[in-house]
């Protein structure tokens, strides 16, 4: 076997322990955590062995422990992606103590994937905040992971200033005692949580005797991405058993993917789209030709609309975007007409004029493509908050394509919204990885943040994918540019 093929059987015997997806353009990172973890087993490190050590039937769960310590991504901190939190602070804790506030008060919750316990300690705080009579509510968070490391920090409580990024100074003065630079959570929030190692691939899941059962909420955010399509799909349906009717399943927002979560009914709710499990969901229709496609519209169950309106923004506009395209197959005959003479606006570079005819027709709030020619004409006029505003509306109501969450990732930009607008391009990457404009956007954002090792290696990258492009072929959502003037240019900036 050479160097590929032993890395092809890591990454497969790795995706099979522990779902983690590692593609061939991730090979070397693979290589590196597993090194990692020889070294720190005192293995041998050669390839060739570290596949024997792999292929045993059963490696000991210690040699486990260190593996899932240098394999995972434990990024974390408190108070996470509001959208998630103001939906189950607002909306679901508050629905639940009116449904049950004549007896039976019980709330369940699941932290999956709960890192070093930031995200299920948050819950707790926030149900302190919130539930005004918690004694007499028994209250059930369940917080597992895979990284035992993880679990153990977790169990001290005890963390670094960079877990309170989002952290209010009066929720920590509330809720932490400090020790030096440090800071320990205290005893009421602490004892609200009960940790333990669960593998959402491998272990048994729903069941009573692990308290997986039964949940009125499970968080599963920002673990999912990790893991391969059919991975994905076997959990969604593990956790789709495990929540109550009506529970809700929240991802984080760069993972919303209505084919994984083919089950649940899709809520947009406070500014944000989670997964509900509704007795009325009929059977989801499965994605045509079995590809991934995003936000695949037809079962969108709105419960605050209006609340898109909010979204607000601030900043010039100069990115020139192209001709709008026709994705969808369009029915009626005013469906066909509006792009058509939108787009004429459009290329004619009348945009106060494009706006005004998108808007006054009857069809903007469901027809994909002059919506997308709206965004694109407020952008070119510089009006971002509502280029914004409907491209979030657009993202909610069609199957989004690449093009779409390009153009998104670009208005954020714009916006200098640099983490949110990374997490797009991330998760067009996780998608199509050899997607160029999403790489060369990265790549820079990467620098502006003084990312600088992580901006290098994204160019690298982009170089790599750009070896199967001739130098005259023009890369799409670059203004024409060709692969040869991008590839000097990536080239040039990386001195
Ligand atoms: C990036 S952290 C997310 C933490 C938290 N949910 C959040 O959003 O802030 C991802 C976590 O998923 C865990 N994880 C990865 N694979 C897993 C698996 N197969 N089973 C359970 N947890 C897993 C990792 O150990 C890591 O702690």
């Amino acid at each position: 076997m050479g160097r590929a093929s032993h890395l092809a059987f890591i990454s497969e015997k790795i995706g099979e322990l522990f779902g983690l997806h590692y593609p061939e353009d991730q090979w070397h990172n693979l290589e590196r955590c597993i090194l990692n973890a020889v070294v720190e087993l005192k293995h041998d490190q050669g390839l060739p062995a570290i596949c024997e050590w792999l292929a045993q039937p059963d490696i000991p769960d210690e040699e486990i422990k260190v593996l899932t310590k240098h394999l995972t991504i434990g990024e974390t901190y408190f108070f996470r992606e509001k959208v998630a939190l103001d939906l189950f602070r607002k909306k679901i804790i508050p629905e639940i103590m009116s449904q049950r506030s004549g007896g039976n008060k019980y709330i369940r919750i699941w932290s999956a994937g709960c890192s070093s316990g930031e995200e299920p300690y948050s819950i707790a705080m926030l149900l302190k905040e919130i539930v005004p009579d918690i004694e007499n509510w028994d209250i059930t968070i369940l917080a597992t992971d895979l990284n035992d490391a993880a679990i153990q920090k977790a169990t001290t409580g005890i963390y670094t200033p960079w877990s309170f990024r989002e952290t209010s100074i009066k929720l920590q003065d509330k809720y932490f005692v400090k020790e030096g630079k440090l800071l320990r959570i205290v005893p009421e929030i602490k004892q609200m949580v009960t940790f333990s190692r669960l593998n959402l691939v491998s272990d048994h899941y729903p069941l009573a005797s692990n308290k997986t059962n039964d949940m009125d909420v499970i968080f599963c955010r920002n673990v999912l991405m990790y893991f391969a399509p059919k991975t994905i799909c076997e959990i969604s349906q593990r956790f789709h058993m495990a929540l109550k009717n009506n529970g809700w399943l929240i991802t984080s927002q760069v993972e919303l993917n209505d084919t994984y979560f083919s089950l649940f009914s899709r809520v947009f709710s406070h500014n944000g789209i989670f997964y509900q499990k509704t007795e009325l969901k009929e059977d989801f229709t499965k994605s045509k030709k079995g590809q991934v496609s995003f936000f695949t519209g037809s079962k969108v169950k709105r419960s605050n609309q209006q609340d898109i309106s909010k979204l607000k923004t601030n900043s010039p506009f100069k990115h020139v975007v192209k001709e709008p395209e026709t994705s969808k197959p369009v029915d009626t005959e005013s469906e066909k007409q509006n792009p058509i003479q939108a787009t004429l606006l459009f290329a004619a570079s009348k945009y106060p004029e494009c706006v005004e005819y998108c808007l006054q027709k009857p069809e903007i709030n469901s027809d994909t493509n002059l919506m997308l020619i709206l965004v694109k004409s407020y952008a070119n006029m510089g009006k971002l908050d509502e280029a914004r505003t409907w491209m979030e509306h657009l993202l909610l109501i069609n199957s989004i394509t690449a093009e779409i969450r390009y153009l998104y990732a670009t208005i954020l930009i714009e916006q200098k919204e640099w983490e949110l607008a990374g997490k797009i391009l991330f998760c067009i990457l996780y998608l199509e990885p050899n997607h160029l404009a999403a790489q060369l956007s990265l790549s820079d954002i990467y620098k502006r943040l003084g990312k600088n090792h992580q901006a290098l290696k994204q160019s690298l990258n982009l170089i790599k994918c750009l070896d199967s492009w001739d130098d005259d072929e023009i890369v799409p959502d670059l203004d024409g540019m060709t692969a040869g003037r991008l590839r000097q240019m990536v080239k040039m900036s990386m001195g």
